[in-house]
């Protein structure tokens, strides 16, 4: 039965940022991320016997085919576990910037694998419908769950799978600085491809990765935010120096992001238990104590205002909202 499926987005810790299988989504390494509840996306899927071909309406508004292949690669492979032959039209409200470095794509396409699964009567376990999504794009498999999660990368279709790692109950939350919500130029897909073919950095970030995430999750289960916070940073900044090695070179970063990361460093030296990480897009998002939060984001007005700065708790996973 179609239903409406509401999932939030993460931001990675330790990133996701190459792929070793490109048609089926199997990353390059381990990632780990916080799912976040401010920003979520509500999908509902309708599979109808008229339809020549499956459409996706976003806000209101039909999308393109590049938007669309990314859905239909979902709902190719339910319609083969489910032995249907329709397409479908997927409605979906995102309440998080469509494609700004705000992870639309992880919580876009966890609701729909679960919206899919729903409407094609499947019933398939979360560890089912992380695979799933991980067809859709890599960071939606880590929106499937709340609290810390870690990807594992896997070997092949079945193996690369992500699982909860931690509730994220406890003193940690994030501040979006939203420096820019318009449409980024490099999408995802198309920024770590050119790093992973023409990068000389690549290698050197991949070289890194078992020792950043072994520590993050020493860190989480200690609940250190300063040792999460450090790792986080650090591990995003590596992987924003890929880009600058790219052919052609690129970078997500903005005069307003460096504005960001040096107001975080100040707030730092002040004694503050402040980090910074950064996506595929010029926005900012701070870790920080729960606790702490009303502190840093007026601090932070002193650079942005209020109405850039959203404030996130750690957020729960994928959920069918009754009606
Ligand atoms: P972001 O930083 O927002 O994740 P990406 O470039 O990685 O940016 O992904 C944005 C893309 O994800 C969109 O162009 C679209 O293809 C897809 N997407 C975003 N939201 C949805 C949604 N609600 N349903 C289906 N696909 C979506
Ligand atoms: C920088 O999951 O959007 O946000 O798998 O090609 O759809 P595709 O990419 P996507 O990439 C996310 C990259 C990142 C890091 C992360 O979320 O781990």
């Amino acid at each position: 039965m179609s239903k409406w499926v509401r999932a939030h987005t993460n931001i990675a810790l330790i990133k996701y940022w190459g792929k070793e299988n490109e048609a089926l989504i199997i990353p390059k390494n381990n990632s780990l991320s916080l799912t976040l509840d401010a920003f979520y996306t509500d999908t509902k899927v309708t599979f109808k016997a008229d339809l020549a071909a499956d459409e996706l309406i976003l806000d209101g508004e039909k999308q393109d085919q590049t938007a669309l292949k990314k859905v239909s690669a979902v709902l190719d492979l339910i319609r083969e576990k489910a032995g249907m032959t329709e397409f479908a039209t997927v409605e979906s409200v995102n309440y998080v910037p469509t494609a700004a470095g705000l992870a639309s794509s992880a919580s876009g396409l966890a609701a729909l694998a679960g919206a899919a699964n729903e409407a094609a009567g499947l019933n398939l376990s979360s560890e089912a419908l992380s695979r799933l999504a991980r067809r859709g794009s890599g960071s939606a498999s880590r929106s499937i769950y709340g609290g810390f999660v870690e990807w594992e990368k896997g070997t092949d279709d079945q193996t690369s799978v992500a699982r909860p790692v931690d509730d994220a109950n406890w003193d940690i939350g994030m501040l979006f600085i939203i420096v820019k919500d318009a449409k980024k130029d490099v999408s995802s897909r198309d920024g770590m491809r050119r790093t992973v073919e023409t990068s000389p950095f690549y290698d050197g970030w991949l070289a890194t990765l078992d020792r950043d995430l072994a520590e993050m999750k020493a860190a989480i289960s200690e609940q250190d935010i300063d040792k999460v916070g450090t790792i986080a940073e650090r591990n995003a900044l590596k992987m924003h120096a890929t880009t600058l090695g790219a052919n052609p070179p690129f970078t997500y970063w903005s005069a307003d992001s460096m504005v960001a990361m040096d107001a975080v460093r100040t707030l730092r030296k002040e004694g503050h238990s402040v980090y910074f990480t950064m996506d595929a897009g010029p926005n900012v998002k701070v870790i920080c104590k729960q606790s702490e939060m009303k502190t840093i984001k007026q601090a932070l007005c002193a650079y942005f205002g209020e109405e850039q700065i959203i404030s996130a708790a750690p957020g729960p996973g994928i959920q069918v909202m009754e009606n």
